[in-house]
């Protein structure tokens, strides 16, 4: 918990702008500037929030912004859990995104207290990054995922941009990390996700895999 980005989301006042202010900024700026990014996360979340009863996972969920929009739809016993190791991120979530399929658990992504193959669908959206240790969070999201479920991730992608001289620098002292191209995907594949369709959107990466069916 030492980096600037892991000081933030443990901050009060953080968790109350993020939704509304920082998130919103944050995503132009993955398409610097411009709207693409945003698009696509608009035609995702529309897709992962269609009506059905259905178990949804949303680690790292911060204060339930994506939380709140995937459980909207949510029919008969659906569900939606959103985990986060940040009491301030997780009590503007209970504030402000709760709702009746809704529960918020406070928890380590890196060891989700929750059984193997538990739900359809587990996103980690803009949280990787963040991560120090990331990359064992992909076998988590995977162990927790029914099979035939989807497992959908939005993170940074390595780009010719963050390869200029300084970026990399600044962005480490922030404690904002960037995954080469494969790295995602090639974790995924490891963690029995043989399938991964990867869309790298400007200094983003939506990176989506259906666990086999078997
Ligand atoms: C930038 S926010 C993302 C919130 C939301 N998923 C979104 O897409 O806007 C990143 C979140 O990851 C959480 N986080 C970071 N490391 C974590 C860990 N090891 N376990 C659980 N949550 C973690 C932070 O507390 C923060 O709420």
């Amino acid at each position: 918990m030492t980096s600037i980005a892991q000081r933030l989301m443990r901050s009060k006042t953080f968790s109350v702008v993020y939704q509304d202010l920082w998130r919103p900024t944050f995503t132009r700026l993955f398409s610097l500037g411009g709207s693409a990014t945003a698009e696509f996360d608009r035609a995702l979340m529309s897709y992962l929030s269609r009506p059905g009863e259905r178990s949804i996972l949303d680690v790292a969920c911060g204060p339930g912004n994506y939380t709140g929009q995937l459980a909207r739809r949510l029919t008969g016993v659906g569900h939606c859990v959103g985990i986060d190791f940040s009491p301030a991120m997780l009590s503007t979530a209970v504030r402000t995104n709760s709702g009746d399929r809704i529960s918020y658990l406070r928890a380590d992504a890196h060891a989700i207290p929750l059984a193997d193959n538990t739900f359809d669908t587990v996103t980690c959206l803009a949280a990787l990054y963040l991560i120090p240790d990331p990359l064992p969070v992909i076998d988590e999201l995977v162990r927790v995922c029914k099979p035939g479920g989807d497992v959908v991730i939005f993170t940074s992608v390595r780009t010719d941009l963050s390869r200029l001289p300084g970026v990399g620098t600044i962005a480490t002292l922030g404690g904002y990390r960037m995954f080469e191209p494969h790295e995602i995907t090639g974790r995924m594949h490891d963690a029995g996700i043989p399938d991964v369709e990867q869309t790298i959107i400007g200094q983003g990466q939506y990176v989506i895999g259906r666990k086999p069916a078997t």
